[in-house]
């Protein structure tokens, strides 16, 4: 889960206004190749750093936490960098088993996860299950499509038999219906687009872009966006 490291320096903590950070984790294949190598390099160092982060994260008084790790349209790329990032989650999820025991994260994987071979689902299943009582929630999105979790909601409410759908509904059918919508979500990278990330959810979330390459991206680099959020002024359409 997540890297037992020496405690980082910690500077921000949050209140109830910030509650849930998401993260786009980009930038893994520029960063390797800005080093001569090759991108997988680059997918194994942001694994590390993810795992930082949510530590990070955790320590500073955030409840819940998302991350955007594979796309529904990442597997657009080429089979040996797909296959590389599948055997890092695979690895992922075999740590889980070990260290799920001493964190206190509840672990959930959210998108449309019937692609995964159903071995991989029910080891899935058991972490979410085995960790459901902790008290930091983390979201790790894979195979996750802000256009398919829509689409997926609309489909189990046709399901249910309902012929008009309220925002209500979509709501609680989505994939993190049980917990709030991110209040902020922070794109390393430089690049200044959702890429299909957290779509209905969303709406009222607070954006911030970095240019660090995400793994580099450090505790520090959180409390700036951390800070950057408290200077904002939510409005949510009022005045
Ligand atoms: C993000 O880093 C990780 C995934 C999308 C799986 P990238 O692999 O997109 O890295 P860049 O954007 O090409 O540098
Ligand atoms: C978004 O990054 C997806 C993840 C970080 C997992 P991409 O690298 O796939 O996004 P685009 O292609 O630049 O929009
Ligand atoms: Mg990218």
């Amino acid at each position: 889960m997540f890297l037992k490291r020496k405690k980082q320096k910690q500077k921000v903590t949050v209140d109830e206004r910030l509650q849930h950070i998401a993260f786009i984790m980009d930038g893994n294949g520029r960063w390797a190749q800005k080093r001569g190598m090759p991108r997988e390099f680059g997918h194994t160092h942001g694994a590390a750093t993810f795992k930082k982060i949510g530590r990070y994260c955790e320590s500073i008084g955030l409840k819940y936490m998302t991350v955007y790790a594979f796309s529904t349209e990442n597997w657009k790329r080429p089979q040996k960098e797909v296959d590389a990032i599948m055997k890092l989650f695979d690895e992922y999820i075999e740590q889980c088993f070990i260290e799920m025991v001493d964190d206190n994260v509840h672990i959930r994987f959210i998108g449309d996860l019937t692609i995964f071979p159903d071995s991989l689902r029910a080891k899935m299943d058991r972490i979410e299950r085995e960790t459901a009582h902790k008290s930091f929630l983390l979201n790790i999105g894979v195979n996750y499509g802000g256009r398919e979790e829509i689409t997926h909601a609309c489909n189990e409410l046709i399901k249910l038999g309902k012929k008009n759908i309220t925002e209500e509904d979509i709501s609680a059918h989505i994939y993190t219906a049980d917990c709030p919508d991110p209040d902020l979500i922070v794109r390393t990278g430089g690049d200044l687009r959702t890429s299909n990330f957290l779509l209905w959810q969303s709406a009222y979330t607070e954006y911030y872009f970095t240019d660090v390459l995400w793994p580099d991206y450090s505790g520090k680099d959180v409390d700036e966006a951390v800070e950057a959020f408290y200077s904002r002024k939510r409005r949510y359409g009022g005045v």
